[in-house]
This record gives C-alpha cells, structure tokens and sequence, in this order.
C-alpha cells in the first residue's frame, strides 16, 4: 500500500500520521510506503513543528528527520489512499484532480474511525501542546484502524 497523508503546513497533524501509520507498519511487518506533504507552501523544506515533535517523541516516534513538501498532482499517480486532515483540505487536493480515478483516492482520515461524519482532525498550530496530544490521540486511533481492517478485514 502506498499511503500519503495530507494537511495544510506539513508540519503538524500529516508528519505526526505519516510517523504514526510508519511505525504500526512497520511492527506489523507490513512494507507499506507511507509520506505525507501540506496543501500549501509555506512551510516547505521544513522540519515539523517542535510541539508535534516532542509530543512523537513522548510516544517513541521520532518524527524530526521529515521536511515539509507540497502536495501536486503527480501524488495522485503514486499513492493508492490519499488521506486528509480537514474538509479545507479535501477541497484543496480534490482541485489538483484530473480524473474521478484520483477522487476516489481521497477521504478525510477520520471518516475511518467516525464514518460519514466529515469529522476534522484540528489544526493544532495556533494551539498548546495539549492540542498536539489531542491530535496524537485522534491519529493513533484511526492508524491502528487501518492496520486492523488491512489485516483482519471489517468484521469488527
Ligand atoms: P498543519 O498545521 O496543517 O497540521 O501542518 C499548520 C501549520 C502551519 C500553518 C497552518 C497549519 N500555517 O498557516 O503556517
């Protein structure tokens, strides 16, 4: 499976679920590939944002080799699942679509856990650490999901 995770900066939640996803794969010996890039630029190049960092690292992950991409249609080529955080998101990938082939490809991520609510993960930037726990807690859950149905199926 390829999997990209999708966010506004690509410094908070998308890294935090990129590292979260790679180390459950990872444990459950599954050679998924699994990036993540931000909607917009502004942050490109960059590593994620300190609080999303320690808050990885508190939870044995650590997160602060990746830099910031923006995400471009070429992503809609590479990956099979392409993820996003918020509905300000989705709209934003699904403009750079060409087909209903790439469409399909994109879900807001919490769909998974919380099925057909359009449920966003929050933008922590403007935040406190503690939002940065929260979203921790938010991604961990619907990651372990991903892992659940991929290897066990829908039956639970
Ligand atoms: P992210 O958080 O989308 O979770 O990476 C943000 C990071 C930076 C900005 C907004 C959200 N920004 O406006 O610079």
């Amino acid at each position: 499976m390829n999997i990209l995770m999708v966010c506004l900066g690509n410094i908070c939640r998308s890294p935090m679920a990129e590292g979260i996803l790679s180390q459950k794969a990872r444990l459950n010996g599954l050679s998924w590939h699994i990036d993540s890039a931000g909607t917009g630029g502004w942050h490109v190049g960059e590593a994620p944002d300190e609080r999303a960092i320690k808050v990885m690292k508190q939870n044995g992950i650590d997160i602060s080799p990746l830099k910031a991409r923006q995400f471009v249609a070429a992503d809609f080529d590479k990956f099979d699942k392409i993820y996003v955080m918020d509905s300000s998101n989705y709209l934003d990938v699904i403009r750079l679509s060409r087909q209903a082939e790439d469409k399909e490809k994109v879900d807001l991520i919490l769909n998974i856990t919380y099925p057909g609510m359009n449920k966003a993960v929050p933008d922590p930037y403007y935040g406190v650490i503690n939002d940065y726990v929260q979203v921790f807690g938010l991604l961990n859950e619907v990651c372990q999901r991903i892992i659940d149905t991929h290897i066990h199926g829908n039956k639970r």
